[in-house]
């Protein structure tokens, strides 16, 4: 049994469900790798005794991340701060020598995701990978199953997305994550975007020209002393790209969605693809449907298949049992482990490339939004 031991930066509400997959690894059946959680860093120590009442392990607790990354108790690092502590961070845990799956954006604009890539590239024998745990969920496997497979004939258009809505409410208070210096420029597209693009990334359509349509709907929120406060992020954008399926060279529209304020939306993931052939769908809104559309000159109906715990990664739940998101991120984590472990896995998580080429598709829908013109993407 190999242990990776991790630390984790930043302990708010990524870090902890990060600690919460480690804690039930037994979860997940036959792999000869586990990982242990022996540092923690928060500026925020308030937050260590929930990790330190539940893990044991933990030999080091600390508000300065420099001290994990001096620590020869650290193999590994998940790191989920505040965007704009993405650059300088994730380029020093790479320096030292530590692997790291790093939150989305990846950066707090693409300056920041080429600066964080290329001292990746420096370092070969570090591992990095950026987080998105959507792709691990059964149905979206089922959709990258038929875009591996090339089932859908010439394809006719897909569209993508990731929606929330409690922005809706005026009265939600302002936070890190609607402040332009902190969560950065793009707005929804940094925080949410990563979500919706992984998918198509990997699929090899890498958007070619993006025109965005990108809205500011709730233009003050409470800061929670009694006063309002500008709040200046985009809080939602819609994409039309060009795209072009690598197996025929035909180009189609790739559409996403990309919203904090879509009423009714808790966290809705979904993408749908439709082809001359082969159409199918999935979304985490009716996470057990995966609805398909198979057409060779008769009839068009659409089926929908129950999906069960269908997972990437053996587990001991039983088939027929619903997935989740804490789901999600022990599937992706186990991806993680077994690609840093044994240099491959079926489904790899997000990796640093990707991350990148989705911030020249936010970097040119900005662009786009600033001039209402379609945008090359570089
Ligand atoms: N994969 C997902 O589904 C998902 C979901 C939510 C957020 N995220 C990403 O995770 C990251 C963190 O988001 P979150 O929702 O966990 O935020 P959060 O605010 O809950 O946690 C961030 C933590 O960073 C700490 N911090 C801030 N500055 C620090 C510093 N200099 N040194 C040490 N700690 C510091 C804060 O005290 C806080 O506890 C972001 O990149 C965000 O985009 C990913």
């Amino acid at each position: 049994m190999r242990e990776v031991r991790f630390g984790i930066i930043g302990c708010g509400l990524m870090g902890r469900e990060f600690g919460s997959a480690i804690a039930r690894w037994c979860h997940l059946l036959d792999l000869p790798f586990r990982p242990l959680l022996s540092g923690i860093c928060d500026a925020n120590p308030g937050l260590f005794p929930w990790y330190q009442n539940n893990f044991p392990t933990i030999k080091v607790a600390t508000k300065d991340y420099r001290e994990l990354l001096r620590s020869p108790d650290v193999d590994a690092i998940y790191c989920a701060l505040p965007h704009n502590l993405h650059r300088d961070v994730y380029i020093e845990i790479v320096r030292a020598g530590k692997h790291l799956l790093g939150e989305k954006p990846f950066g707090i604009d693409l300056p920041a995701a080429q600066a964080i890539v290329e001292e990746i590239q420096k370092h070969p024998k570090v591992f990095v990978r950026c987080s998105s745990e959507f792709p691990f969920w059964p149905g979206a496997q089922r959709v990258i199953q038929a875009i591996q497979q090339n089932r859908f004939g010439r394809i006719v258009e897909v569209n993508a997305g990731f929606l929330h809505s409690s922005d809706l409410n005026p009265e939600k208070p302002i936070n890190w994550k609607r402040l332009v210096e902190v969560n950065g420029e793009y707005g929804c597209l940094g925080d949410l975007g990563m979500h919706a693009l992984h998918v198509p990334l990997r699929a090899g359509w890498k958007p070619k020209r993006v025109f965005a349509n990108l809205t500011k709907i709730v233009a003050e929120r409470p800061d929670g002393k009694g006063n309002k406060v500008p709040c200046r992020t985009w809080d939602n954008g819609t994409l039309a790209c060009d795209a072009v399926n690598p197996f025929d060279g035909h180009p189609f529209p790739l559409t996403f969605r990309i919203f904090r304020i879509a009423p009714g939306e808790t966290d809705t993931w979904y993408i749908e693809i439709h082809g001359t052939r082969y159409s199918c769908r999935f979304s985490t809104r009716n996470p057990k449907a995966f609805q398909f559309m198979e057409y060779s000159g008769g009839a068009q109906c659409w089926q929908e298949e129950s999906l069960g715990y269908e997972t990437v990664h053996k587990t001991i739940t039983g088939g027929i049992f619903e997935f989740g998101f804490s789901d999600a991120i022990l599937q992706m984590w186990a991806a993680f482990m077994d690609e840093l472990v044994n240099g491959k896995t079926p489904f790899a998580c997000a990796r640093p490339e990707e991350a990148l080429a989705s911030h020249q598709v936010f970097t040119a829908a900005l662009e786009s939004q600033r001039t209402r013109q379609a945008i090359e993407v570089a």
